[in-house]
């Protein structure tokens, strides 16, 4: 009689524990496996917006039918919470295939959207295996919001991100609404604040930094075009307005700024892919200079190059899933020579600076 796999359950807590003593050890092997996985079947987006790389029109990448179920296969049973993007928009991934395979695996998913495609019957089937949904809003203000999320429409997304609230609020999952900072929207931080509790019924804000990803970034560049200063007030003016109006703050945006502020109580449904990411941000602060995402995360693109962030650098490259396998590309010499690099301080160029490698120091 073959002995059936152990739980998840207890394998994701196996694995965190292996993950603990492999950082306390300066191991360059590692037995945990990453708890966090990106992975979309294809990179398309319906949107191009300003800041993205998709603007640029970037050849469109997909899994061969044939290998997306045993590319799965070799990456779910690791995973507790999928993201599934590859700098594109998750709710073009055939949700049909997709949630059996999640359910399969018990993997909770990270859906960050443009909105655009969000309907009550797609939320509906995503609804029991989400863990966390975002929505990119960049402004309340729908000249600056077309501006830079073309081709979308402003009153469309805003109702359907108004109905998704509604409903995630029903079952206790809380909304987060993204905004990336661009010179544009610094003089209306405060009102976007407003349009979030008001026409939204959300009470969660990320500021995200703006990525040098594009043509357009000096003239979208909020420090470039207004000064460390004035964005430094308009984020102080945004903090109050949360403040007053009771909205979670967090402001991933490079130091003195990055802060994270909490003005709203919510409720939240606990479950593995909640106590991972509780036990990952510990983990990530007690660990300063060695970034979070190396510890837990993996990207796979859809033709299976992997990346040990979701930033995906070239030179960062750990090989190639469906070709070598999932072990080869998470302890094969690239990933070994990372660690080393992360353990010794000597990190590749690439990451110094890097928000996510710092904003355990931010928040801490
Ligand atoms: C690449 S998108 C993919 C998910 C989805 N398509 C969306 O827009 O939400 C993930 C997040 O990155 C943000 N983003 C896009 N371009 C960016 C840039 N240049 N700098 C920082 N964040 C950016 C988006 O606003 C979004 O919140
Ligand atoms: S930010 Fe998201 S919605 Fe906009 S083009 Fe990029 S992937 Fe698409």
């Amino acid at each position: 009689m073959t002995t059936p796999p152990a739980p998840k359950y207890r394998r994701e807590l196996s694995s965190f524990v292996a993950l603990n003593t492999a950082l306390a050890q300066q191991k360059l092997v590692w037995d945990s496996k990453p708890y966090f996985l990106e992975y979309s079947t294809n990179s398309s987006c319906n949107l191009r917006c300003k800041m993205c790389p998709q603007s640029e029109e970037l050849p469109m990448v997909s899994t061969p039918r044939d290998k997306r179920e045993e590319l799965l296969d070799q990456l779910l049973p690791h995973a507790t919470i999928l993201t599934p993007s590859a700098l594109s928009e998750p709710l073009l991934n055939n949700m049909k295939t997709l949630i059996p395979k999640l359910q399969e695996h018990q993997v909770s998913l990270n859906i960050i959207t443009n909105g655009a495609l969000m309907t009550p019957e797609v939320l509906e089937m995503m609804l029991p295996h989400i863990h966390q949904l975002t929505f990119s809003i960049d402004s309340q203000i729908k000249e600056i919001f077309e501006m830079m999320r073309s081709p979308a429409n402003f009153e469309e997304v805003t109702e359907k991100a108004r109905l998704s609230v509604a409903r995630c609020k029903e079952v206790a999952l809380p909304v987060t609404i993204h905004m990336v900072l661009v010179a544009d929207n610094v003089p209306h931080l405060e009102g976007f604040v407003d349009y979030v509790v008001d026409d939204l019924g959300a009470h969660d804000i990320t500021v995200l930094e703006l990525l040098d990803s594009t043509n357009d970034f000096d003239q979208l560049d909020a420090f470039g075009v207004h000064g460390e200063e004035v964005v430094g007030a308009a984020l102080e003016k945004m903090r109050a307005r949360c403040e007053e109006r009771g909205v979670n703050l967090r402001i991933e945006v490079h130091a003195p700024h990055g802060q994270e502020f909490t003005y709203y109580d919510q409720p939240a449904r606990i479950n593995s892919a909640a106590i991972m990411d509780i036990m990952h941000v510990e983990l990530a602060k007690s660990h300063l200079g060695f970034c979070p995402h190396v510890m837990g995360y993996l990207k796979v693109e859809p033709d299976g190059e992997a990346f040990p962030c979701c930033r995906g650098p070239r030179e960062l490259r750990l090989g190639n899933v469906i070709e070598d396998g999932f072990e080869a590309v998470w302890n094969g010499e690239p990933m070994q020579r990372l660690r080393k690099q992360m353990f010794e301080g000597n990190l590749p160029k690439v990451c110094q600076g890097c928000a996510v490698l710092e904003a355990p120091k931010w928040f801490k």
